[in-house]
């Protein structure tokens, strides 16, 4: 099946262009400074003291950087690093498989991590405490569990729903780094690194207007250029990447200057339209714009509260004056005349 070019460009991955952009050292990677502050400090202990780095969670929305920081980190400590994912690991056995292969210092790294089912997740308490795993061996009345001892590695968890994690699970990483959406200035930092490393010649004014609508997200901006070269190829021949260059580029995708999503749109249009502006608790809006409550409230509520066009308050969400603007509605005729809205 062909992808639309907007499937090719929305929020999801294309894991070629994703190695080829991945900065490989915390240098390059641009933005979150707390965090890179705080890494670059472990490293340094772990080698001083030459052992692997403790485990670390990263949270945080898609496409901000928590697989790079795996990357980065065991490129930095020299180690192996192992990719696995939370539904991947359905029974304890391919935990276990994976664990009795590890080499010391290596760095397991499991995606997901919230959605380990109970059963693997509890094996993995001893493997990260104590290094040691039970397995069985033999089969029939000859069956029986011993203890296997594990080299000493890293687990690196990586989650998009921090609040999924049991309080068990959690407590057992050393750090959790919880990566932000990017500032336009990081962006542009992150387009200007991208477009060079891909031959594309942006100006300056080409570069901002992708990161005014790349949704705080470096995937995004990343499949945006990607977009806009192609583009520019086709219908601006030989034009440089200007401001008017992206705005057209982006219109063929209905990407709005505020680089919403489909769903971030939705959830505007069903909070002012259904229910009259809100407030709308987290359940009721989930099940009317059918999508996962936890997603809605990790993945793109952060972004339009962020954003100014969506307020928690304890009675449920509320849609700002800003969400009506960006519907073309004015609040007050929102709250006062529903009629006219349907
Ligand atoms: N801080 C950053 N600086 C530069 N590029 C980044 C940064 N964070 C992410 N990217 C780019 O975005 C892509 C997606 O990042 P990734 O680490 O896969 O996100 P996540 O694992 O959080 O979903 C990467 O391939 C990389 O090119
Ligand atoms: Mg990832």
């Amino acid at each position: 099946m062909k992808e639309s070019p907007e499937a090719t460009v929305r929020g999801q991955r294309d894991e070629r262009l994703e190695e080829v952009l991945r900065p490989s050292t915390l240098e390059a990677f641009v933005g979150q400074p707390r965090i890179k502050e705080r890494l670059a400090v472990l490293v340094e202990a772990a080698q001083r003291r030459q052992e692997p780095l403790p485990h670390l969670l990263f949270s945080g929305p898609p496409g901000l950087g928590k697989t790079t920081l795996a990357h980065i980190l065991a490129k930095e400590m020299g180690a192996n690093l192992r990719l696995t994912s939370g539904p991947t690991l359905e029974r304890a056995a391919d935990l276990a498989g994976l664990l009795s292969g590890l080499e010391p210092g290596d760095i397991l790294f499991v995606d997901e991590i919230h959605r380990l089912s109970r059963a693997v997740e509890e094996y993995l308490y001893p493997a990260m405490e104590d290094f040691r795993i039970d397995i069985v061996i033999d089969q029939g009345p000859a069956a029986r569990s011993v203890c296997l001892s594990l080299p000493h590695f890293s687990l690196f968890g990586a989650t998009t729903r921090a609040g999924m994690l049991t309080a068990p699970l959690r407590g057992r990483f050393g750090l959790v780094n919880r990566v932000e959406y990017y500032g336009a200035e990081d962006l542009v930092r992150v387009v200007r690194r991208s477009s060079r490393i891909l031959g594309v010649e942006t100006v300056e004014s080409g570069a901002w207007e992708i990161a005014r609508r790349s949704r705080g997200t470096p995937r995004l901006a990343n499949n945006l250029i990607r977009w806009v070269r192609d583009y520019a190829a086709v219908r601006a021949a030989g034009e440089e990447i200007s401001e008017s260059v992206v705005h057209h580029a982006l219109e063929m995708l209905d990407i709005d200057a505020d680089g919403l999503d489909e769903m971030d749109k939705k959830l505007l249009e069903t909070i002012i339209y259904k229910f009259e502006g809100g407030p709308v608790g987290l359940g009721t809006l989930a099940v009317a714009v059918g999508e996962d409550a936890g997603t809605i409230e990790e993945v793109h509520e952060p972004y339009l509260i962020l954003e100014g066009f969506l307020q928690r308050t304890p009675q449920g969400r509320v849609a700002t004056r800003r969400a009506y603007e960006k519907l073309g509605l004015s609040a007050e005729r929102g709250k006062n005349d529903q009629s006219e809205l349907f």
